[in-house]
């Protein structure tokens, strides 16, 4: 059952409601679902009450939140927390500005610069590819947070700030210090900087496919516990061979013939995880 709206505090009194599309807040909040928008306002959109849990779980502040009246009813212990007044929005409205086709009522723009950025040397890098899918960079990006992963560079591929992302993460693109190299280049001289700094560079390969020069062994082989880089490719192309050729470490996930390989999200799981395994046990 959720409470009629009734703050103590005058300062959380809301604002008069948004009823319009044509309102200039909505084509603002539009403007965030491309990464042009993004840019010119240095904002990200963020959609959906986890999101917001997850925001102030980290103590960080929308710049600006939009909710209809019966979401504010039912969380009132989430947004009276806010730093920042709430915006009560029509449900057209709403729609109009969300990037989902569902949204569960609230939409809120948070500043890139709130995210963590990648500061020096860390002990688990995950390293990408070209990876395209905005929703396999999502699932990425949480599997490595659960894994323990420290720091994540791009090369090239999907835009981390774009909403997709952002939901299919579920929070850990707020936690996770990411950098997103343009080029491939700027990846291959992150990894030849990690390898003469010691790190063991870890490529990941279809058994006796096309990518691989060297036959990798099954990832449980490998001692996950020395600093590490993992490398992941492109969803069709795979690892581009100069990176392979870089790698100091080729492993592989066994599986059936039936499949040519794997989902790029669902190989990182296993060779995430094993190095929590060796970290932590049981074996
Ligand atoms: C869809 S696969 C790319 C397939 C590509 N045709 C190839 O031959 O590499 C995308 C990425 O997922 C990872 N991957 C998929 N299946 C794997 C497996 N069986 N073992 C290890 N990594 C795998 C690798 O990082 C690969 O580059």
């Amino acid at each position: 059952m959720c409470a009629a709206i009734n703050s103590s505090d005058p300062r959380r009194l809301p604002l008069e409601p948004i009823t319009s599309r044509r309102n200039p807040l909505v084509g603002r909040f539009r403007a965030l679902h491309q990464a042009k928008g993004r840019r010119e306002q240095g904002l990200l959109l963020l959609e959906g009450t986890h999101l917001l849990q997850e925001l102030l779980k980290r103590q960080l502040a929308p710049a600006q939140l939009l909710a209809t009246p019966a979401w504010m009813a039912c969380h009132g212990d989430l947004w009276e927390r806010l730093p920042v007044a709430v915006q009560p929005v029509g449900e057209e409205v709403l729609a109009a500005v969300a990037s989902t086709e569902n949204p569960d009522g609230v939409v809120m723009s948070l500043p890139a610069a709130a995210l963590p950025q990648v500061q020096g040397p860390a002990d688990f890098v995950l390293a990408l590819d070209q990876l395209q899918d905005p929703g396999n960079l999502g699932t990425l990006l949480r599997t490595a947070l659960a894994a323990g992963v420290q720091q994540v560079w791009q090369g090239g591929g999907a835009d981390p700030h774009q909403p997709k992302v952002m939901r299919s993460a579920a929070g850990a693109a707020l936690a996770l210090p990411l950098a997103r190299e343009l080029e491939r280049n700027g990846l291959i001289a992150r990894l030849e900087q990690a390898r003469a700094a010691g790190h063991q560079l870890v490529a990941t390969l279809v058994a006796s496919g096309p990518s691989s020069p060297f036959e990798p062994v099954p990832y449980w082989q490998l001692d996950w516990t020395r600093p590490t880089v993992l490398l992941l490719g492109n969803e069709g192309a795979g690892l581009h061979p100069e990176l392979a050729a870089l790698a100091t470490h080729r492993v592989t996930i066994p599986h059936s013939a039936a499949v040519e390989s794997l989902n790029v999200a669902v190989s990182a799981g296993p060779l995430l995880l094993e190095r929590w395994r060796q970290h932590h046990g049981p074996g």
